[in-house]
């Protein structure tokens, strides 16, 4: 006899940087007492080298078992759509007949057409957006035509952000035209139904993005229920949660750790730059120059896919200070001691994890929301510094350099460091009991059994 106290049906995104945080607000659910279904591509499922945990997943086709690597994205969304529609709505009816029905689908705000499968079958639907507040705030903007593209000012102002540069906006955007099928999905097709949805979730905390939160609250009742990252980093009350659980990539754990023990206190640069960017050759010949004349240890995460850009004979000629992995435990680096700061992308996750771990930030945006992040990392939270490109868009290896010397020595790297403790704790208190976050999540379970 099954005793859960509601059923959610998880549907992010089919990329790691979607299932991380939407994976973890469905541990916290389940830990809350409700019954976790967490639905994925059946392509995307092959590809995952490490599944662990706690969480029941689902496979449904999107119209492509076998990928979509030459398919057009916006052919893939139409696809994805129409398959995807008809094969979530069989899941939640095969659920049904197995005696658990689903009461609410949880759906990645990009997979907007959830919303209408939930709605078809008489269920309730929450919108989760992975990225920050903020970031939402500027595609709503664009969405309600109050931000118009191509820019024609230098400089933005959107109310409840600080004034904003053109660059400092997430890259469709500062970009336009760069992306049409991403720019499509971001400021037109998730926000088009968004009033329908009976919750809507960011994946941020209160204190993180206050201003904007209130502001946004006004026109998009979105509640905060992050930072989205293993228990155990936290507030320590989900004992068994050390980690996400579903990952494309597997973590060479047994190369760094190993290797990170030996380091002193603050002495190792970690560089990584997610799952999905990619670096163009000169780039990463200037992060390694960077890195060499830096003269700190580093730990420097290349993809497989990523590793032929890689200077000629560069991992040889620093293999007394440098280790390179395909991918890392990223959590347990960042929480490391011997971790001093992180050039990163500032992937959205990235930045939660660092900001979470208290660890100062280098910061070398690509695209997507990374600019906006570096913007908010240095000018608002100022828990770290961003690598100014030169005007051909590419970060030389002398900014590299000298940002790792203000951040690892020096006043100002003390004043980041002091910062960056700061919101450490304050994510802690996001998540302690009665914070932030973890009463939007009890309400949430009391509003689905209540109704
Ligand atoms: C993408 C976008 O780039 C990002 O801007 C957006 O906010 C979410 O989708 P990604 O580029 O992968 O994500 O970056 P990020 O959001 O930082 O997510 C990467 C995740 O992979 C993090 O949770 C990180 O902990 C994990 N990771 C990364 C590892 O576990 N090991 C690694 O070696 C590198």
């Amino acid at each position: 006899m099954e005793t859960h106290k509601a059923h959610c049906l998880i549907f992010p995104c089919a990329a790691q940087g979607h299932i991380n945080p939407m994976l973890q607000f469905a541990k916290r659910l389940q830990h809350q007492g409700t019954k976790i279904t967490l639905a994925t591509t059946k392509f995307f499922f092959k590809t995952l080298q490490d599944v662990s945990g706690s969480i029941a997943v689902e496979t449904i086709s999107d119209g492509y078992d076998e990928g979509a690597n030459e398919v057009p994205l916006d052919t893939y969304n139409a696809v994805f759509q129409k398959v995807g529609s008809e094969n979530l709505t069989e899941l939640i009816l095969k659920l049904k007949d197995l005696g658990c029905p689903v009461d609410c689908i949880v759906y990645d705000a990009l997979v907007y057409w959830a919303l209408d499968v939930a709605k078809s079958l008489g269920l309730r639907a929450a919108a989760f957006f992975t990225q920050s507040c903020a970031v939402y705030k500027i595609y709503y903007h664009v969405y309600a035509g109050l931000l118009k593209l191509p820019l024609e000012e230098s400089k933005v102002e959107i109310p409840g952000l600080p004034p904003l540069l053109a660059s400092d906006l997430p890259s469709f955007f500062s970009n336009y035209g760069s992306y049409p099928p991403i720019f499509q999905m971001v400021a037109y097709d998730q926000m088009k139904n968004i009033h329908e949805a009976d919750w809507i979730f960011c994946n941020t905390f209160y204190k993180l993005e206050e201003e904007v939160i209130d502001c946004t609250s006004k026109i998009l009742p979105i509640k905060t229920i992050g930072p989205t990252i293993p228990s155990m980093y936290l507030d320590k009350r989900l004992q068994d949660d050390k980690q996400y659980g579903l990952s494309r990539f597997m973590p060479m754990t047994n190369d760094c750790m190993p290797w990170l023990n030996e380091r002193s206190t603050s002495s190792v640069v970690y560089v990584s730059f997610g799952s999905l960017a990619e670096l163009d050759a000169e780039q990463m010949e200037e992060v390694a120059q960077g890195l060499r004349t830096s003269n700190y240890y580093f730990l420097w995460v290349v993809r497989e896919s990523e590793s032929n850009k890689l200077p000629k004979d560069f991992v040889k000629e620093t293999s007394d200070r440098g280790l390179f992995i395909s991918w890392c435990p990223q959590l347990e680096v960042l929480a490391h001691k011997s971790i001093g700061c992180f050039i990163t992308h500032c992937g959205w996750n990235s930045t939660l994890e660092a900001l979470s771990l208290g660890v100062p930030m280098i910061g070398m945006p690509q695209w997507i929301d990374q600019s906006t992040n570096a913007k908010f990392v240095m000018d608002i939270w100022k828990t770290g510094i961003k690598a100014q490109p030169d005007e051909t868009g590419i970060v030389r290896r002398d900014v590299i350099h000298e940002c790792i010397s203000v951040v690892m020595e020096g006043e100002k790297g003390q004043e980041i460091r002091k910062n960056a403790d700061n919101w450490k704790d304050l994510a802690r208190k996001a998540f302690d009991d009665g914070g932030s976050s973890d009463k939007n999540i009890k309400d949430f379970v009391s509003e689905l059994i209540q109704s």
